[in-house]
């Protein structure tokens, strides 16, 4: 299964995007989040209680200490996202200042990530938050530059208005020269639309010359559930924003493998000391208790 980086030009709905994804998902998932400006799913969609233990911050430290320790740490540091714990999610950063600890996390992460992706069939999405250039490249502190490089999908989040696709147009040409040249190839880049103003998908694809992957419905009360938790809105399993996100990791898989099937881009050498990762994800189950 892909995995698939959200990114956006200015914040415009990357994290409650990825969390519909993540819950929506027909197979096993996992969201990470690595937005450098901080997580907003801890204090947001889970009402702080996921513990202080959990997170992102840790396997920072916990790479610091060896090779395969942020590998070894990787499964203890999830938080379940259901009783059966079929999706799951690494906490982002409750400190913004952290960020710069990580530059050295992102591959040994990535390495993770696309095992889980690759041999035990997750549908990862990474919140990788907005996009920071420096010199026309990713930012080296404030982007998660290696998580984009080695991303399946890396998906550009905008809405259908102006303001949006404004924004969104000086970022697309060093987003695809920088996949291009450091990542698995421009055609890595796709957008994820909003369904918020004038411009129609094909208008979208028209304007940025960069294809819809999939769009997603502007849902209000879905999505504000996601950004500050607290009870589902009536029908929320049944909502828009939850049905058209099912759609769309459909979508999200299908562009991943076409890519694959096309380009032939050399599958990942599995990596031996990766393998404990499986297993001990697979050894933990529902929310933790007491
Ligand atoms: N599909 C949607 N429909 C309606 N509102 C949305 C949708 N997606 C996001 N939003 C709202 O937009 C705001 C920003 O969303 P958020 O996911 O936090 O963006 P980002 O992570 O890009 O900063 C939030 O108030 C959120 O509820
Ligand atoms: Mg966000």
């Amino acid at each position: 299964m892909p995995v698939t980086a959200l990114v956006s030009a200015k914040s415009c709905g990357v994290t409650a995007s990825a969390l519909a994804l993540t819950l929506a998902s027909k197979r096993p998932s996992l969201l990470a989040e690595c937005d450098p400006a901080g997580g907003t799913v801890r204090a947001g969609f889970f009402q702080g209680e996921v513990g202080a233990g959990y997170g992102l911050y840790h396997l920072a430290a916990a790479e610091r200490t060896g090779s395969d320790a942020l590998a070894n740490a990787f499964a203890s540091h999830l938080w379940p996202m259901d009783e059966a714990g079929h999706r799951k999610l690494l906490p982002g950063l409750t400190d913004p200042a952290q960020a710069a600890a990580l530059e050295r996390t992102w591959p040994a992460l990535s390495e993770v990530l696309h095992v889980l992706a690759d041999e035990a069939g997750y549908d990862v999405f990474i919140d990788a938050g907005r996009l920071a250039l420096s010199s026309g490249q990713l930012h080296p502190a404030l982007t998660p530059a290696p998580l984009l490089h080695r991303a399946d999908l890396v998906l550009l989040v905008v809405r259908g208005t102006e303001q949006s696709l404004t924004l969104a147009r000086h970022l697309i040409d060093p987003l695809a020269t920088e996949l291009a040249e450091r990542g698995t190839g421009s055609e890595a880049l796709g957008l994820l639309l909003i369904e918020d103003g004038p411009y129609r998908a094909h208008q979208v694809a028209e304007a940025l010359k960069t294809p819809v992957v999939a769009a997603l419905p502007l849902d209000a009360s879905t999505a504000g559930y996601f950004t500050t938790g607290g009870q589902p809105p009536r029908g929320y399993g049944r909502s828009p924003l939850l049905r058209h996100a099912r759609t769309a990791t459909e979508q999200m898989e299908a562009a991943s493998s076409r890519r694959r099937i096309q380009q032939q881009y050399p599958a990942r050498p599995a990596n031996p000391h990766l393998a404990g990762v499986l297993q001990r994800l697979s050894e933990r189950g529902g929310p933790p208790r007491g």
